[in-house]
């Protein structure tokens, strides 16, 4: 597709303002990544007016950040890549405005991208062998849910999580071990000082052997342990709870062991020889060291994007943008953003 190899991501679903320049679907340029962590950190969670309000102070300022780290002006760019959905849409609007008007002041196509889909396709950015037919695991804040993945622009979901998603539950039992936000970092850094057999949490498997998650269990099992059994009682401070440190280890064991499980069981059935994990909690390292060792163990490749490339980011949304751009998918200025 000569001419048409430079393409500009936009990401800003959720509490990231972000931009890229990728080269071929691949090749990254740059990545500009504004985090508003520190903005919702005093609310426990991402609060959506916050988060709208925050991108359009960060998008114009990221997009020149990431051209300039690119060497690469606004006239060289060949397409406009943005996510459309899912996401806040008080956050989805300021990118694909932004992404929109660049589009139409410079006459560029335009493509609008599916989010979970380009957290997929961060794991083959990295990598020149392609993994198709594969099963694709996506594990963050919003989501958790396993997909059967024929190519980069077909997925199709073989389960999710019938309540929180992996990293919201890390991000609960963060604060009730009064660490930080956002909890994944903070809990597994916790975590490696603490003993993962010391208490045995409950790992969830569907009675009807379907394929799915579910994480409230676990969260209430953690609420419980810390409150002594007694749940009218108010959360004890960090420095009451004697075992933080086995708390949060058993309690990551208990969410990986869930993970490993239900996601090389689903390529046992769907006979498949690579699994993808992508998201904020690929960046997990005991995640990433047993799923890679269980799966070896059973003949299947585990592949991860680096960890900047499996928190959001623009990267990932430039690189499926080229392969929708490539497969003549492009959108028109009447494209709207979707929040589920
Ligand atoms: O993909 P992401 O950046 O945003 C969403 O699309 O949700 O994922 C953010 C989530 C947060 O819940 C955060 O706590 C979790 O990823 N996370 C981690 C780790 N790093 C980030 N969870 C566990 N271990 C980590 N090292
Ligand atoms: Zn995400």
């Amino acid at each position: 597709m000569p001419g048409r190899e430079l393409v500009l991501g936009i990401e800003s679903s959720c509490d990231e303002t972000a931009a890229a320049i990728v080269r071929g679907g691949r090749e990254i340029l740059s990545s500009v990544v504004h985090s508003q962590a520190a903005e919702h950190a005093r609310w426990g969670g991402v609060v959506p007016e916050v988060a709208g309000r925050s991108h359009l102070a960060q998008i114009l300022r990221v997009v020149d950040a990431a051209l300039e780290k690119a060497g690469v002006a606004l006239e060289d760019v060949d397409a406009i890549a943005v996510t459309a959905r899912p996401g806040l849409i008080g956050s989805l609007l300021v990118g694909l405005s932004a992404a929109k008007s660049l589009a139409w002041v410079r006459g560029l196509p335009l493509v609008t991208v599916h989010h979970i889909e380009a957290h997929v396709y961060a794991t083959t950015m990295e990598h020149d062998e392609t993994p198709w037919p594969c099963v694709a695991l996506v594990v963050s804040g919003g989501h958790t849910a396993l997909y059967r993945a024929l190519s980069p622009l077909s997925l199709e979901s073989i389960g999710a999580t019938r309540d929180d998603a992996a990293g919201e539950a890390f991000d609960k039992v963060s604060h009730v071990l009064g660490l930080g936000y956002p909890g994944g970092p903070a809990v597994s850094a916790l975590a490696q000082q603490g003993n993962p057999r010391a208490i045995a949490f409950p790992r969830f498997r569907a009675k009807d052997g379907t394929t799915g998650f579910s994480f409230s269990g676990l969260k209430t099992a953690v609420l419980y342990h810390v409150r002594g059994q007694d749940a009218s009682r108010s959360t004890p401070g960090p420095a009451e709870i004697p075992d933080r440190a086995d708390v949060a280890a058993s309690f990551e064991q208990a969410v990986v062991d869930v993970l490993v499980d239900e996601t090389l069981r689903a390529a046992r059935r769907e006979g498949v020889k690579t699994v993808l994990v992508a998201g904020g909690v690929a960046c997990n390292r005991r995640l990433r060291s047993e799923m890679t060792a269980r799966a070896a163990a059973q003949g299947v490749t585990a592949r991860f994007p680096s960890p900047a490339y499996c928190t959001d980011n623009a990267a990932m949304i430039a690189g499926l943008g080229w392969e929708l751009l490539r497969a003549g998918r492009t959108a028109d200025l009447t494209a709207d953003a979707q929040p589920s």
